[in-house]
Formats: C-alpha cells, structure tokens, sequence
C-alpha cells in the first residue's frame, strides 16, 4: 500500500454545506452530512493563542459579528462571537468551531475530512502544521482524511510527520503550474485540487497519468460541470452539495 485506502468521494462539500449554513461551522457540516455528503472540505488556522480552529478568512468580519484579526484573538474572545447569525437568523449563537469539536462530530458522523491548511498572508505555515497535525493524527482515521493547502511549507512540514502510507495529502492550485508535477513528487503527494473553471483538459490528463487523484473546486453548477467527468476528475468540491448529489444520483 502506497497510500491510505481512501475511498475517494466523488462529492466534497465545500467548507460544510455552505451554501445552506454559515461556512466552517459545526452546522455546515452537520446540513452537508444531512444532504448525504460523505466528506467535507474545511479550513483550518491558528488563533492568537494557539489554538486550531475551523476559518477561512484573515479576519472575523465577513462570517461573524465581530472584527480583527485571528492572529489577534484568543480562544476566549473567539467563543464571544456569533458566527451564524451573519448566515440567517436561524443560525444565530453559532459558534467558531475548534479543530477538536469538529473532528469529534466528523468522527461521531463518520465523515472524511479534506482539511485544507489555510495559511493566510503573514501567517506561519510551520507553526500551524505543527501545532494542528498531531491532533488530526492521533484522532482521525488515514481513510477519512485528506490535508491539502496552496502553501508548499505546510505541506513539505506535513510529510515531516507521517509518511505517504498514513497521510494523504493534496496540492491546492489556482492555475496549474508547470512545476506542478516536481511539486506533487517533493511531498509524495495523494492527490491535485484544482480550480475547476482553470483546468485545461491535457493537464487533467497528464495528473490522472501520473496517478495522482484530481479534485476540483469549486464548482456548484452540475450542468456547467457535467462534460468535466469525462476528464476523469475524482471528485468535486462544491458549496451545493445536494445539487451534485441529486445529479450524480441520476447519472
Ligand atoms: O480546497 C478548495 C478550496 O477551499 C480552496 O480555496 O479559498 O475556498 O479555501 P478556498
Ligand atoms: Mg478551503
């Protein structure tokens, strides 16, 4: 075995089923594993503090009723915030998720988790990688987890950990570069996550020929993505996972 036995999903939902419930939180995840999602898409960063949680953005503005900056803010001040009422009323009191309450309620739904390492700008990839790995490994399972990132630090530090038999790891890219394939072989990479309206359908060809699984994001239109498949694309990445579900349902 040269890699966990995953059983790639051709359905990710994008940070939880954003499209239904604020992104990242317990509850898009909770509405994506309703919607019949298997995996999820989150990302992960650190706080102030130190502590791992699950956000996308630099700051708390956009998908919260605060502001500042994550690096500014403690776990305390953190758990202050609404993160759900920004969404709909319905999700007012939501809080910013932990790394641990997220991976306890992936485990209790028996999800796998495509954990993208966010390293936002002036941020440390080391710092993060060692601080929220350990935990990930000690705690979810090789065959649900994927990390990915765009930062090739945070990646190099991820096989520092744990070698391509107990983690699967991806390389997040806008465009393809032309360095992708050195790239996937410096961290013995699992998979390619690619921006799907970039793709060109010779690079899709070249990854599945080198083995590597490819994964699109993010796409939440099935009819606009639909001649896509025959690329051999493994999965998609998308806000709208019920939209896909019912699409690849039917094909
Ligand atoms: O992992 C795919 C996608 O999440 C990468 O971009 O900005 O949505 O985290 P972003
Ligand atoms: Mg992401």
């Amino acid at each position: 075995m040269t890699h966990p036995a995953i059983q790639v999903p051709a359905l990710i939902a994008h940070r939880g089923y954003s499209a239904a419930a604020p992104e990242n939180t317990l509850a898009a995840v909770r509405a994506a594993h309703q919607a019949g999602a298997t995996w999820v898409e989150l990302d992960v960063q650190l706080l102030g503090d130190g502590t791992p949680v699950i956000w996308h953005d630099t700051s708390v503005a956009r998908c919260s009723n605060g502001r500042g900056n994550l690096r500014h803010l403690s776990w305390e001040a953190a758990q202050t915030l609404d993160a759900g009422s920004w969404f709909g009323d319905h999700f007012a009191g939501e809080k910013m998720a932990s790394l641990e309450a997220m991976i306890a309620l992936l485990n209790e739904l028996k999800m796998g988790v495509n954990m993208e390492f966010k390293v936002n700008r002036g941020r440390d990839p080391i710092a993060l990688v060692d601080r929220a790995l350990p935990e990930m490994l000690d705690t979810l399972p090789p065959e649900r987890l994927i990390i990915s990132s765009f930062n090739s630090s945070a990646l190099s530090r991820c096989r520092q950990f744990a070698s391509r038999e107990r983690l699967a790891l991806g390389l997040l890219f806008g465009g393809i570069p032309k360095t992708w394939r050195a790239q996937c072989e410096a961290i013995e990479a699992f998979s390619v996550h690619a921006d799907w309206s970039r793709l060109k359908r010779p690079q899709a060809a070249a990854i599945q020929r080198d083995g590597y699984h490819l994964m699109c994001y993010t796409a939440n239109d099935p009819s606009a993505f639909h001649h896509r498949w025959a690329w051999g694309i493994s999965s998609v990445i998308t806000d709208e996972p019920a939209a896909f579900k019912r699409y690849l349902d039917s094909h």
